[in-house]
């Protein structure tokens, strides 16, 4: 065996082998009520997730996740005038920052392991999407430990598509107001396609996870963003929501679970509701085409003089990538000409990030030409 020079590898690759050792089933517990973080070096070891193919989840985010590089532009750039507008300090030390950016920069020391005490992992590390390892570190390589056994000690379920959302939404959507008028990017979240920008470390072999990832990723949004109006009105945040509403409205579950109005309290348990249900709900081909075919026939709603321009720029803005989404997951099941109709989605694309300069009546016109274009783009 191979020893790493680095002692901190070393101890850890020890840790892991004594995960592999470790006791009885009689052991199995329930989590603990403050699990703590064990560090992504507790994974690191090539006989864990550091090795070759198919243990190699360690190198591919060590070398290509963006995920790495969240605490590093903390210290520069935009970063430092952001932190000037708000008047934190430094950026890479304000936790208004570090909890997205640096998780575990910004948790409290008495939930890290010792070894993490003098340096926390930096950027959004292995336990910020699958739960602080303290209590399953040891556990999760039994080869008698079920699935559920394992989830049981707090690794989290980010197999299940709503798991995986509630992961990711936290944050990739609601940012405070504050930081963004201060110059931080508006905040999207659509899951089936930031999960495709991930370089992958592990494999999906699901049928249509695609459109189930996407509508149960925009229903948690809807969730999110419900909850936040909730506890206070921001205008614009509002519109954001009924572009959401609107978009969900039209698939079928969305029709049958979301309640009209704008009880923002009711609409988030409906949407905590449809986003458990469809989670659930693999798509058919035929289900896919239909969605597919009801969005691209909304352009009449776009060409509306009287609608207001802002509100039909929101509904662009979640409308393309759910036909991207949808169109992705056609081009899986196969049988589909691709070279016209994607061209034409990416025109409407192209529209529909306009911001400001949004035209509705171009975008209406692009849409329309999209539709034209379904069935020919369907002959197999
Ligand atoms: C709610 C979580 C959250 C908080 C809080 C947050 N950010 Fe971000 N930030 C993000 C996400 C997610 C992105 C990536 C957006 C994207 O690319 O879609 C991002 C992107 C950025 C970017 C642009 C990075 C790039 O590559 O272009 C900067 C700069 C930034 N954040 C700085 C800050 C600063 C400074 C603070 C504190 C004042 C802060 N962020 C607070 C989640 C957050
Ligand atoms: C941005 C969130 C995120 C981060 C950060 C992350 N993962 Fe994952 N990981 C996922 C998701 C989503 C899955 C898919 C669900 C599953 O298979 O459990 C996954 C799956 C895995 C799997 C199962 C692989 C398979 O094919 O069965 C392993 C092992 C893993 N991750 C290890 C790691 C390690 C080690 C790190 C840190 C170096 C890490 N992950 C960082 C989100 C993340
Ligand atoms: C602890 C907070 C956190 C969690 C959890 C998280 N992210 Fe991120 N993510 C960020 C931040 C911050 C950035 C910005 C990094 C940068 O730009 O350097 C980012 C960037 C990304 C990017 C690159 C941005 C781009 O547009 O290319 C993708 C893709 C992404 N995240 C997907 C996911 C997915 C999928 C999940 C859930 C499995 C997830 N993230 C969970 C904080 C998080």
């Amino acid at each position: 065996m191979i020893r790493p020079k680095n002692p901190a590898v070393f101890a850890q690759l020890a840790l892991c082998f004594a995960a592999v050792l470790s006791a009885s089933a009689a052991e199995i517990k329930p989590p603990a009520e403050t699990h703590f973080f064990t560090g992504a070096q507790s994974c690191a070891s090539s006989s864990c997730h550091g090795g070759g193919t198919g243990r190699n989840e360690f190198l591919v985010y060590q070398k290509k996740d963006r995920h790495v590089f969240a605490a590093g532009i903390l210290g520069k750039g935009t970063s430092l005038k952001i932190a000037e507008a708000l008047g934190l300090g430094e950026p890479t030390k304000a936790a208004q920052c570090t909890v997205c950016h640096s998780p575990m920069e910004a948790v409290a020391a008495t939930r890290l392991a010792p070894e993490m005490k003098q340096t926390p992992d930096r950027g959004v590390s292995c336990e910020a999407c699958h739960g602080a390892a303290g209590e399953w570190l040891r556990f999760h390589t039994r080869k008698d430990a079920t699935y559920q056994q394992i989830l049981a000690t707090g690794l989290r379920d980010l197999i299940d598509v709503g798991g995986r959302a509630n992961a990711c939404v936290a944050c990739h959507l609601n940012l405070d107001e504050k930081i963004r008028q201060a110059g931080h990017p508006e905040l999207f979240f659509e899951l089936d396609g930031q999960a495709a920008l991930e370089p992958p470390h592990y494999v999906d072999a699901r049928p249509s996870i695609g459109p189930r990832s996407w509508i149960t990723g925009q229903a948690t949004a809807l969730r999110e963003m419900s909850w936040k109006l909730s506890t206070a009105r921001d205008e614009r945040l509002a519109v954001r929501w009924k572009a959401l509403v609107w978009l969900l409205q039209m698939t079928e579950a969305g029709a049958k679970e979301l309640p009209s109005g704008e009880d923002f309290s009711a609409m988030q348990g409906a949407a905590d509701l449809l986003a458990r249900k469809v989670s659930r709900e693999v798509w058919t081909k035929n289900q896919i085409t239909g969605q597919l075919r009801k969005y691209a026939s909304s352009h009449k709603e776009f060409s509306d003089a009287k609608a207001d321009r802002t509100a039909l720029r929101r509904r662009a803005e979640v409308l393309v990538p759910a036909m991207d989404r949808l169109w992705a997951a056609l081009k899986k099941e196969g049988g589909v000409v691709t070279p016209g109709f994607e061209k034409s989605l990416n025109a409407v694309s192209m529209l529909s990030h306009e911001g400001d300069d949004f035209a509705p009546a171009e975008f209406a016109k692009a849409l329309g030409e999209l539709e034209a274009q379904i069935d020919s783009a369907l002959k197999p």
